[in-house]
């Protein structure tokens, strides 16, 4: 399947939560539908608020969101995702009493209208992710950490988004488990999805990466090919530490 998915343009982005005090001071980027963009920065860089205001659930101060053509800053959640956009926030997002099919049906909101198109993109899942066909009348709760996470980006496909936003999808994952989740991003990627995607680890997130941002104090650092950030991870992860 191949989605056509338009390229995603942030100008100038300022945002905060408290007015007078900007988190994001003018952060811009650009990320290519097929290809995984990864922005890194250290803790409170403003990494996650910046995907918030991509997802629309966070208004700008100033600046734009594009997508190709199309400006969306501002708009209302339901307006990002109609254009596509969708976003998996940075820790756990499941409903742990609701069963795994009801926790993956919450990501089909744009197409609560049509009870039986629902009930075939959920199913659709479960082809997708067939380690959770036996597990689907089970509260999502009493899933491990790794099964948990995938049904996370479950309910974020069912609604077939192009334009994926990730934070941090192996935070507290096994090694074997993550390397799972970076799998799946990769053959979402090669769909033709455009990804920006937030990750703490930074190798893991520039292995995959096909161009990288770093973000500090609400502001672009630097960017460039991954091959440009490769061989010197150490020293930046240092930096952000100040040892
Ligand atoms: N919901 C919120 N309300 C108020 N301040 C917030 C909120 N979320 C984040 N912040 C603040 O915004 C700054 C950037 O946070 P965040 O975007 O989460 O950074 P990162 O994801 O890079 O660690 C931090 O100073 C943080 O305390
Ligand atoms: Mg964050």
């Amino acid at each position: 399947m191949t989605v056509p998915a338009p390229h995603l343009r942030v100008t100038d982005m300022v945002a905060g939560y408290t007015a007078g005090r900007p988190v994001l001071r003018g952060v811009s980027l650009s990320a290519a539908s097929g290809r995984i963009t990864v922005v890194l920065g250290p803790n409170g860089a403003g990494k996650s608020t910046l995907l918030r205001v991509v997802a629309g659930f966070l208004a700008p101060t100033s600046g734009t969101v594009h997508l190709d053509d199309a400006d969306i800053s501002g708009l209302p959640p339901q307006a990002h995702l109609a254009h596509g956009v969708g976003l998996l926030p940075q820790g756990r997002s499941i409903f742990p009493e609701l069963s795994v099919s009801e926790n993956i049906e919450l990501g089909g909101w744009t197409l609560r209208a049509d009870r039986k198109r629902l009930r075939e993109a959920v199913d659709r899942m479960f082809v997708r992710y067939p380690e959770l066909r036996a597990l689907r009348d089970r509260p999502a709760g009493n899933l491990s950490g790794g099964q948990q996470r995938i049904v996370e980006i479950a309910r974020l496909m069912v609604s077939n988004p192009r334009v994926l936003l990730i934070d941090e999808p192996s935070a507290g994952l096994s090694p074997a488990v993550a390397t799972r989740v970076y799998e799946e991003l990769v053959g979402l990627t090669a769909e033709g999805r455009t990804l920006l995607l937030v990750d703490q680890d930074v190798r893991a997130a520039v292995r995959i990466a096909h161009h990288v941002y770093v973000l500090s104090s609400g502001k672009n650092d630097a960017d460039g090919d991954p091959s440009a950030f490769e061989s010197d991870l150490g020293k930046l992860v240092r930096g952000w530490l100040g040892v």
